[in-house]
């Protein structure tokens, strides 16, 4: 059934609790919800859509309130087959419905689904009147494709803001905020943000500075919970994670495959800890998939990377977390490297290209060490974790 979450507006989103991954990659253990919105007004018009796969139990939701045959509009705030896989049935069922979306989301509509007539093309500042609802469309660039924006309901002041203020996670049985457990919602929606639309950070500072001008009562993201009750946390915690406003704390990733250099990370532990930090985590590259890695580098301004050399490289664990954190854009970390090598070494060059790439900045050398780490060397490990919890608080 879908649920009403103002007068003649409707959440017709589904819980993903199947899949283990979201884009095929990112684990979603605790699920996922595609929010989709229905406005009954003279104009019937469908907000956002679902992922194909869901279609039924979607098409089940709608039908509860509307023939498909009824609708006039389906707005498309972002064309991820996430939210529009759905699409082709709808426009099968109701040959006659139109969809309202950007110039890029045109070109979409056609490479994914051959969709090419009965297509309203809209740009910021335009409005659609719907008869006592009006939507106003706000281009939001690269939140999270170039196609997306954002519809803006004046009379209710509810923004639907696409992935935008989105976070993983199902809803357990409530729609809004003060309905649901919100601590686990912020926790993934740190973990959301540095995955899926932290790339664009610089975009999504665009966005909110245009959304400051509107009153918002109600965001309605396409995941996760309706923001109703205290809307402005999601939009500081939004700001604050793209903005470089890390906190004080320190992540260590590191691998090891026979304990040596697992032995400094230790030690770097140690050191960091002895400064009196209190917020550090300690993440093995084998055991957590880079998703997680990622949110944790993303919320903590030090991160200190530890590898052993593999094949002249560093180890492919530590690899696949470097080529996801230059994917996703980690930058300007305080930074520490170590690691342990056989014979040529070559680990630690790696993770200081992308330190390079990334604009982190090392507070010393790396510490290598050959085998078996030394009374020294050791030392000098405490000294590193020393170091970056120095350098984080200044
Ligand atoms: C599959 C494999 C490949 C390796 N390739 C290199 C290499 O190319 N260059 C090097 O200096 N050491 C290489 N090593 C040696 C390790 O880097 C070295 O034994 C290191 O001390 C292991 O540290 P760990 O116990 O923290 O894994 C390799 C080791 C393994 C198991
Ligand atoms: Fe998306
Ligand atoms: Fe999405």
């Amino acid at each position: 059934m879908g649920q009403e979450i103002k007068d003649g507006i409707y959440w017709v989103g589904v819980n993903d609790r199947r899949n283990d991954l979201f884009e095929s990659y990112w684990p979603i253990p605790d699920g996922i919800s595609y929010n989709s919105y229905l406005i009954k007004d003279e104009k019937t018009t469908l907000i956002d859509g679902a992922k194909g796969g869901f279609t039924e139990e979607f098409l089940g939701k709608v039908e509860s309130l509307t023939e498909v045959e009824e609708l006039d509009y389906v707005i498309v705030n972002h064309m991820e087959p996430d939210h529009t896989g759905v699409f082709p049935e709808l426009r099968r069922i109701n040959p006659d419905l139109t969809f309202v979306g950007t110039e890029k989301t045109r070109e979409l509509l056609e490479s994914f689904y051959g969709i090419t007539q009965g297509i309203e093309v809209v740009e910021s500042n335009d409005a659609l009147d719907l008869g006592s609802h009006t939507l106003e469309f706000v281009e939001t660039p690269f939140v999270h494709w170039p196609e997306t924006m954002m519809t803006y309901l004046p009379e209710e002041e509810i923004l639907f803001s696409g992935d935008g203020f989105g976070t993983y996670g199902a809803l357990d049985g409530g729609l809004f905020d003060d309905q649901l457990d919100v601590e686990k919602y912020y926790d993934e929606a740190v973990r959301y943000l540095s995955n899926i639309v932290g790339a664009y950070s610089a975009t999504l500072q665009g966005a909110l500075a245009k959304l400051q001008e509107l009153n918002t009562e109600i965001i309605a993201p396409t995941h996760g919970p309706i923001w109703r009750e205290n809307p402005e946390e999601i939009v500081e915690l939004y700001d604050k994670y793209s903005s470089g406003g890390a906190v004080p704390g320190i992540t260590i990733v590191h691998g090891s495959m026979y304990g040596f250099t697992e032995k400094v990370t230790e030690q770097v532990a140690r050191g960091a800890r002895s400064t009196g930090l209190q917020d550090l985590k300690v993440l093995d590259a084998s055991r957590w998939h880079p998703s997680y890695l990622l949110s944790a580098a993303w919320k903590r301004r030090g991160l200190i990377v530890g590898s052993p050399t593999y094949e002249s490289r560093a180890f492919p664990p530590i690899s696949n977390f470097l080529e996801v954190a230059e994917k996703k854009k980690l930058k300007e970390r305080i930074a520490g490297i170590f690691g342990s090598y056989g014979w040529g070494g070559g680990s630690a060059r790696e993770i200081e290209e992308t330190a390079e790439t990334l604009d982190w900045d090392l507070v010393s050398s790396p510490v290598e060490f050959n085998g078996q780490p030394s009374k020294d060397q050791l030392e000098n490990g405490f000294e590193l974790g020393r170091k970056v919890a120095e350098a984080i608080e200044d």
